[in-house]
């Protein structure tokens, strides 16, 4: 586990203002080129949701990097996928929420038939930064009534105190950064 960690670790890069000047930005493409490191990485997680929600109902994703990660977690766990998009993508009948993101602002999106009430979901995405992005998809599963078991990310960039903001609601990153 330790190797398989590390493996993923190796495989995440690091640029200097980009964005915009001030943001260190990680980069987890070189992670999705390795098909080694990016089996850990599943390993990882599936390993973890699996010990920790022995019955877990749907993985939930962010638009667009939890859409990378979350639908092969959720063909190892064996359940279904449910996207979490930016404004205006989704058809149909939808609940939407507005977030401010670490460089501008932004609105999600959720199909109201997503889930149904009381379902259990484990919301995944590559990476925590403020937890806007993060916060605002467990209001859109908040308001279909869906159990959150947690919030699940690759990466959390400590500094940014993200995980305060999504206070009671579980919390799980694979690799810390300050
Ligand atoms: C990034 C990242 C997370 C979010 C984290 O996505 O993939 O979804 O920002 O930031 P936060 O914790 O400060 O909200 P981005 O909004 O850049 O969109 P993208 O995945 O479409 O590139
Ligand atoms: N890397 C990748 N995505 C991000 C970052 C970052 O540093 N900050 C906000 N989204």
């Amino acid at each position: 586990s330790e190797e398989r960690l590390r493996r993923v670790r190796d495989r995440v890069r690091s640029f200097p203002d980009f964005p915009e000047p001030g943001v260190l930005f990680r980069d987890i493409s070189p992670l999705l080129k390795d098909p080694v490191a990016f089996g850990a990485l599943i390993d990882l997680l599936e390993d973890h949701v699996r010990a920790s929600f022995p019955q877990i109902d749907f993985i939930a994703g962010l638009d667009s990097r939890g859409f990378l990660i979350g639908p092969p977690l959720a063909q190892r766990l064996g359940i279904g996928f449910v996207p979490v998009r930016k404004k205006g993508k989704l058809p149909g009948p939808t609940e939407s929420v507005t977030y401010n993101l670490e460089y501008g602002k932004a609105e999600l999106e959720i199909q109201s038939d997503a889930v149904e009430p009381g379902q259990k979901v484990v919301i995944v995405d590559d990476l925590l930064a403020t937890g806007g992005t993060m916060r605002a998809a467990c209001e859109l599963l908040r308001r279909l009534e869906a159990e959150i078991l947690e919030c699940l990310v690759v990466i959390e960039l400590k500094a940014l105190k993200g995980s305060e903001k999504l206070s009671s609601i579980p919390f799980h990153a694979l690799l810390q950064y300050d």
